[in-house]
């Protein structure tokens, strides 16, 4: 069996949990041989030399794949670096409404032969979206989180003084995605999915009434109507459903390990 080679980037919340649940399965037939982070105190306590201090290095540790869970800016920065020498997935897919670091990672795989993917995350149901893609007339997005849980910041609001129902974002996804880098790659991933960054509609509402954070989706076209929704605690910007879902996809593009492989 042949052992994929995986570098991370990014040991927050969900960098730490998928590092766990692929070194938790000896037969996975994945090893990570790099973690790097922005911040040097996330990775001292890493045994050996598995700490990347400057990414530039990151091709002497020979990953088969590099997966990004940090910020959209190491993709904006890093992508097409990491493309040019091997297969890289970003989980953080707002990176995706900008035109041209869609463009220019379509080019660097088409020319180095490498892949770029990127995972369902937050997203259920995308499998439906992209596979009835030149069916639907319509996808809306509707999302809502407690205040403390979203960059209002970026809406130039202080989450402490939403005393109410606010709506943060009401128009295309491609719009959204900058304003909130952080906080609506959900938002990114059914638009990449489905029907685009333009023709996509987001709305984003904060309320320091809820707990949870809840997704609606909505996806309308000829003899189709699709609606989801999920419900699920939400700690800093990440809901408790996404570090299992990213392990699934690293596993799914990674493992070698023997077993019944769902897809
Ligand atoms: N695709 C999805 O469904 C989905 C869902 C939730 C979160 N996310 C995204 O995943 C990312 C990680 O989420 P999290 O909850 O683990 O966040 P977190 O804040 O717990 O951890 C992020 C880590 O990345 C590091 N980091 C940030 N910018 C960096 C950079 N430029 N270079 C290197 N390291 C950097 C931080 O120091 C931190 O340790 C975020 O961008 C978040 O928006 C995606």
């Amino acid at each position: 069996m042949s052992t994929t080679r995986i570098g991370l980037i990014g040991y927050g919340q969900i960098g730490q949990a998928v590092h766990k649940m692929i070194e938790s399965n000896a037969d996975n037939g994945m090893e990570v041989v790099f973690v790097h982070d922005q911040f040097a105190a996330a990775v001292e306590s890493l045994p050996g030399d598995l700490a990347l201090a400057d990414l530039a290095d990151f091709e002497s540790r020979r990953p088969d794949l590099v997966v990004e869970m940090a910020h959209p800016d190491v993709t904006r920065k890093w992508g097409t670096t990491i493309l040019e020498k091997t297969n890289y997935m970003f989980i953080s897919v707002t990176a995706l409404a900008d035109q041209e670091v869609e463009n220019s990672i379509e080019e660097v795989t088409r020319r180095a032969g490498t892949r770029a993917f990127v995972p369902h995350g937050g997203v259920v149901g995308m499998d439906a979206l992209l596979e009835n893609r030149d069916v639907w007339e319509s996808v809306d997005v509707v999302m809502k989180k407690p205040p403390h849980n979203v960059d209002c910041a970026a809406a130039g609001l202080n989450p402490d003084d939403i005393k109410e129902e606010t709506t943060l974002y009401d128009g295309p996804t491609r719009g959204i995605c900058p304003l909130f880098p952080r906080n609506v790659n959900t938002h990114a991933a059914i638009a990449y999915a489905g029907i685009g960054f333009d023709r996509t509609h987001s709305l984003l509402l904060v309320s320091p009434e809820w707990t949870e954070a809840i997704v609606e989706i909505h996806a309308q076209g000829q003899g189709i109507d699709l609606r989801v929704a999920r419900t699920e605690g939400i700690t800093g910007v990440t809901g408790a459903s996404t570090p299992a879902s990213i392990y699934n996809t690293v596993q799914m593009i990674g493992s070698t390990g023997p077993g019944i492989h769902l897809r």
